[in-house]
């Protein structure tokens, strides 16, 4: 049965072009994003590496660990990191893993065989310090992810968790988020002393509580 949010994030052990890891302790007390692509040597798989590699200070700012899955062999992945910090001006620090039995992308259901009966699709699972999967995404081969976006979800992840509030559509940090419909109005109040709008019973603001 194919993963959902809430669900321990399986665990494995994998070779990866950071040495042999295994996932859970590889995460540690972090956060943790997964991220598969169709296949070595891909334009679009290549941005999408060069871009994560651009971002990394972003991603340990906020103590995410990211770690990339491809089914090609180790040896592939080394010859192709080349290639990336290459033509993308990066330094790809993360660990890529060779997925040549496809452990990984069967744990994690990678593979959608009315897609592609062999390459894995652009998955992406944010996952928590507790192990569980927070956020899951999918995207088709030919369309390459919006790392902002990621960093974006990520922002709204660890804030919810904290707080008792969610975030509004289009939502950016530092910007007001709403409080949680299971707070009351009278207890929202006590709760956010900067303050709670009201525009209808059900929908409030308040401005973000960590900042
Ligand atoms: C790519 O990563 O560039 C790609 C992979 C499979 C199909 C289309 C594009």
């Amino acid at each position: 049965m194919s993963l959902r949010l809430g669900d321990t994030a399986p665990n494995f052990k994998a070779v990866t072009t950071e040495g042999e890891i295994d996932f859970h302790e590889y995460l540690g007390n972090g956060w943790g994003i997964l991220f598969s692509h169709p296949a070595d040597f891909t334009p679009v798989c290549t941005t999408e590496l060069g871009k994560t590699a651009l971002l990394q200070e972003e991603f340990a700012k906020r103590n995410v660990k990211v770690l990339a899955v491809s089914i090609d062999p180790i040896d592939k992945h080394f010859a192709w990191r080349k290639d990336i910090d290459e033509t993308q001006h990066c330094s790809v620090g993360f660990p890529i893993i060779a997925d040549e039995d496809r452990n990984v992308a069967t744990l994690y259901d990678m593979i959608h065989p009315n897609a592609s009966a062999t390459a894995t699709v652009r998955s992406l699972f944010v996952i928590g310090p507790d192990k569980t999967v927070k956020l899951m995404i999918t995207y088709p081969a030919s369309t390459g992810r919006n790392f902002n976006e990621v960093l974006r979800v990520v922002d709204s992840l660890q804030l919810t968790a904290n707080y008792s509030v969610a975030t509004p559509a289009d939502w950016k940090e530092g910007e007001d988020v709403i409080v949680v419909p299971a707070v009351s109005t009278e207890d929202a109040i006590k709760k956010f002393p900067k303050g709670v709008k009201v525009i209808k019973p059900y929908l409030r603001y308040t401005p973000q509580p960590d900042k």
